[in-house]
């Protein structure tokens, strides 16, 4: 579907239109530089795909100034901490204390690609959805070229700069000489199986919960909608998971001594998602930029991959303003390695939370007594609370 006429020639081409192309294309369209967005899936797709539900403070802050935080500040859930719970009891780890105010806001990726879809749209610049045959070319040259086909048209888009925003399995990546890049991965062997629900959440926070039988999360979304996760085999099968059985395994692993429990309803939406942590070095190929998901991935225990993505694209719309303002390529020269430190430090933040909490089958009883006095520390010293809240609710950009 064309949203607006896609031209030949644009001065950034966008591929990839989930929250990262579509936030660098509202950030670089409030600098006036012109865009285009490329994205493979139909619109109704990337709205709806359920996936992360965590903003930091600074990514609320960024879509405030983007102009696209009106629904966000209405209908998004701010929380000023956490729960950690094991052994019976959930403990609170007060962000906004502990941080000097910072907090998090539950708000679906999902709401927020529909605001900004909302928001390219009404700017009138050129966003086209279904184009299922994009690649890059010249990537060598000054002026690099994508090439797809409108309705079945083949097209070709030349650009001053191509950012790369299309995920994981996307093909920015992979059109990157390999001679010309480095990348480092960590493959976990546990999955999350998550469910929606039509129930009322059962706290007023997130509760994160290490358990015997492996780990589980509680989140939501709204005052009506629960969302929670399992910790499951990679590739665990669907198929063996009725709804009693997920209910069933939830309730073992998030209930308390307290008598806290989440609350049950039906079941709309059920998912496997595997766990990787995966870097590539450096994010910048000539006049290709990578930005989000298909620079990074990071495990989603610590709720950082949107939030990463979000900063990518703040410090590259930054570095683009600045080139076409004043000539100044100096913050384009350095994106990447400005970008791989806070990449990093989200890095170690959610491989660390991802082994407090979960079960890994090759620990043995040294490691998981190891683990609990880790978690017994963190909740028992005001040290230790402060640097997982700082972590959480994210460093300021810049
Ligand atoms: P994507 O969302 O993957 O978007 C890339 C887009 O590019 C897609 O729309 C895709 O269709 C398109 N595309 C791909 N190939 C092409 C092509 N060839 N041509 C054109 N378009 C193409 N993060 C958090 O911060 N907090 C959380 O709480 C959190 N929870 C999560 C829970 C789960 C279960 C999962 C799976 C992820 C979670 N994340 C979380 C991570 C977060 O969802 C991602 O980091 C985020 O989606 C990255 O955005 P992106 O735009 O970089 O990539
Ligand atoms: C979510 O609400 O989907 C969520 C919350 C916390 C996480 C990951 C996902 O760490």
């Amino acid at each position: 579907m064309t949203e607006n006429s896609v031209p030949d020639r644009t001065q950034v081409g966008i591929v990839g239109g989930g929250p990262a192309g579509l936030m660098l294309g509202q950030l670089l369209h409030l600098q006036g530089i012109d865009s285009v967005i490329l994205e493979r899936r139909p619109a109704e797709h990337v709205i709806e795909r359920v996936r992360a539900g965590v903003l930091e403070q600074t990514t609320v802050d960024l879509l405030t100034e983007a102009g696209v935080g009106g629904r966000l500040h209405r209908e998004g859930m701010r929380h000023d901490g956490i729960y950690i719970a094991f052994g019976g009891s959930r403990h609170h780890i007060d962000f906004s204390a502990l941080t000097g105010g910072r907090t998090i806001t539950i708000y679906g990726q999902n709401e927020v690609v529909r605001d900004l879809i909302d928001a390219r749209r009404a700017t009138g610049a050129p966003l086209l959805f279904e184009t299922p045959d994009v690649s890059v070319q010249d990537l060598d040259t000054s002026r690099p070229r994508i090439r797809f086909s409108e309705r079945g048209r083949p097209r070709e888009l030349t650009c001053d700069f191509i950012a790369g925003c299309d995920g994981f399995h996307g093909i920015c990546r992979a059109s990157i000489p390999a001679a010309r890049f480095r990348t480092f991965e960590r493959i976990y062997p546990f999955g999350w199986l998550g469910i929606l629900a039509a129930a009322p959440p059962a706290s007023d926070e997130i509760v994160y919960s290490h358990h015997d039988r492996g780990f589980a999360l509680f989140s939501m979304r709204s005052p009506t909608i629960t969302r929670l996760y399992l910790q499951c085999a990679p590739d665990e099968d669907l198929d063996r998971w009725p709804d009693d059985r997920i209910w069933k395994e939830l309730q073992t692993r998030l209930r308390t001594d307290d008598g806290w429990r989440p609350n049950e309803g039906a079941i709309l939406q059920k998912g496997v998602t595997g766990m990787r942590s995966f870097v590539v070095e450096p994010m910048r190929h000539g006049p290709l930029f990578l930005a989000g998901d298909a620079a990074h991935i990071v495990p989603p225990t610590g709720a950082k991959g949107l939030n990463l993505a979000m900063a990518d694209v703040w410090r590259l719309a930054d570095a683009l303003a600045a080139f076409y303002t004043s000539g100044n390529a100096g913050p384009l020269e350095t994106y990447s390695d400005r970008g791989l430190r806070r990449v990093w430090r989200a890095q170690r933040f959610s491989w660390w939370m991802t082994s407090m909490l979960h079960k890994n089958e090759s620990d043995t009883a040294f490691d998981e007594r190891r683990q609990l006095a880790e978690l017994d520390y963190l909740v028992s010293s005001s040290a230790a609370m402060t640097s997982l809240a700082e972590s959480y609710s994210g460093a300021p950009l810049g």
